[in-house]
């Protein structure tokens, strides 16, 4: 595989530059000064490199709706963001609840080759909430499923909740809740709050999402297993995390970069691009769940990239599909809502845009340290420049992002997966040459 070195370069925004050099797929040598050496020259000058950034709430649509996102798109959409490990999520159609459709999205992740696609498998079948899929033949599959979830959707049936926790315990993989008390929301379209009763759309109450929450923290604590907690929203999710977190129960929780920003202010135009599960809340919500990322009571930062048809989101409010794309804005967000604001600083950012979520799925060649000898799944950042988001610029095939015409804060240019250049200058790399020798081994790739 041939050489690459980023010249310059700060490693964590810290210190003074050096250069690094990438020789199979690994970090080979750091030095403020390697000279002239045989390798591809990147320029790192005024630049920030960290590990790579793992998303563990993805939405790639296929198989089933490859006119909104494919595998292909939403991995170039994923390099071009920073990403070099994605996690699939398993509302797709089929849906991901067998081996068969888990490791065909593993497969085709290797293939395309711009960032490793995990497939989460569905906790029950068909995301019914009614039985429980066959976790354990894919966790045993070719793509060795760590994470299970029926995001889109609740197991909201506290019975089988705990029977897929006691289960998940014992093959130790992980259950991932969309956390959504399902009688609660009935024709919910909008937080449930003053600007939905006065825009006339019906409410879908904080209750519902924090009901769950505690529910789960108290079934996880009792099977003695982990649970995480999709896209937290509300400043009670909040409160119930710390509330759990300090007895010692086993519980993580992502927020999106939308909920960080954006507030339920934006349904004024009724604009369908703002309509998101959970919701968009309050600005009270937004402070609670910055302060929590800051302070480590929430753990990570997820996209909840979810692509969209136009004809899906240009309609009536009540009509449009949920959901925003997020993997090429979500650096920008999070630089505007945490770094911008002294919350966070790049280590920060490291910690949960990557160490924090490969942690969580256990990943072992991701969220490394930058280390001689490390996996060369990196990123780089340049702090300073702004750009204007223009939704027919992404490479998702679908236009729903909520940022549009948004000026925002730094931006990638390049993305490193296992020493390859996957991304750099706004442009994705080409699929990955079959049998080049940098896909990852099977048993490498996981911590035991
Ligand atoms: C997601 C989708 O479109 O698949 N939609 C959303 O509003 N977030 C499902 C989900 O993450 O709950
Ligand atoms: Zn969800």
């Amino acid at each position: 595989m041939s050489n690459v070195v980023i010249k310059d370069v700060r490693l964590y925004g810290e210190g003074d530059p050096v250069d690094v050099l990438l020789t199979d797929g690994e970090i080979r040598d750091i030095a403020s000064d390697l000279g002239e050496v045989d390798a591809e020259v990147v320029d790192g000058t005024g630049q920030i490199l960290l590990p790579g950034f793992v998303d563990l709430h993805t939405h790639l649509r296929e198989p089933g709706r490859e006119d909104t996102e494919t595998i292909e798109t939403g991995s170039a959409a994923a390099a071009l963001g920073g990403y070099t490990a994605v996690f699939a999520m398993a509302n797709t159609s089929p849906v991901a609840d067998s081996v068969v459709v888990t490791d065909h999205v593993w497969r085709r992740g290797q293939e395309v080759g711009l960032v490793d696609v995990y497939p989460v498998g569905a906790v029950t079948i068909g995301l019914e909430g009614k039985q429980l899929a066959e976790m354990g033949t894919m966790a045993a599959g070719e793509a060795g499923v760590r994470m299970f979830s029926d995001d889109g959707h609740c197991v909201y049936d506290p019975l089988i909740m705990r029977r897929a926790l006691e289960y998940a315990n014992s093959l130790g993989v992980l259950i991932a809740q969309h956390a959504e008390e399902p009688r609660l929301t009935k024709g919910a379209v909008a937080h449930e709050g003053p600007n939905a009763a006065r825009l006339g759309l019906q409410g879908w109450p904080r209750a519902a999402e924090e009901s769950i929450v505690a529910r789960d923290a108290l079934l996880a604590r009792d099977a003695g297993a982990r649970v995480h907690i999709c896209h937290a929203s509300t400043a009670g999710t909040v409160e119930l995390l710390k509330w759990a977190k300090a007895q010692g129960i086993s519980i993580t929780a992502e927020v999106t970069p939308h909920h960080l920003l954006l507030d339920d202010s934006r349904l004024e135009t009724y604009d369908a691009v703002n309509k998101v599960n959970p919701p968009l809340r309050e600005a009270s919500d937004v402070q609670a769940l910055r302060q929590a990322l800051a302070e480590g009571v929430v753990d990570c930062v997820a996209t909840d990239h979810a692509p969209h048809a136009e004809q899906d989101k240009c309609c009536e409010f009540a009509a449009a599909r949920p959901g925003m794309l997020g993997l090429e804005t979500a650096l920008s967000i999070v630089v505007e809502t945490m770094v911008r604001t002294g919350l966070l600083d790049w280590r920060g950012v490291a910690r949960v845009m990557s160490e924090n979520p490969s942690r969580i799925a256990g990943l072992d060649d991701q969220g490394r340290p930058l280390a001689v000898g490390e996996p060369a799944n990196l990123v780089l950042v340049d702090p300073e420049t702004e750009w204007t988001v223009r939704a027919t610029e992404l490479a998702s095939i679908s236009n729903n992002t909520p940022f549009e015409a948004m000026t925002l804060p730094a931006r990638v240019t390049a993305t490193f997966l296992r020493g390859r250049i996957t991304a750099r200058d706004g442009k994705a790399q080409q699929m990955r040459a079959p049998d080049d020798g940098s896909g990852p081994s099977l048993a490498g790739r996981m911590r035991a």
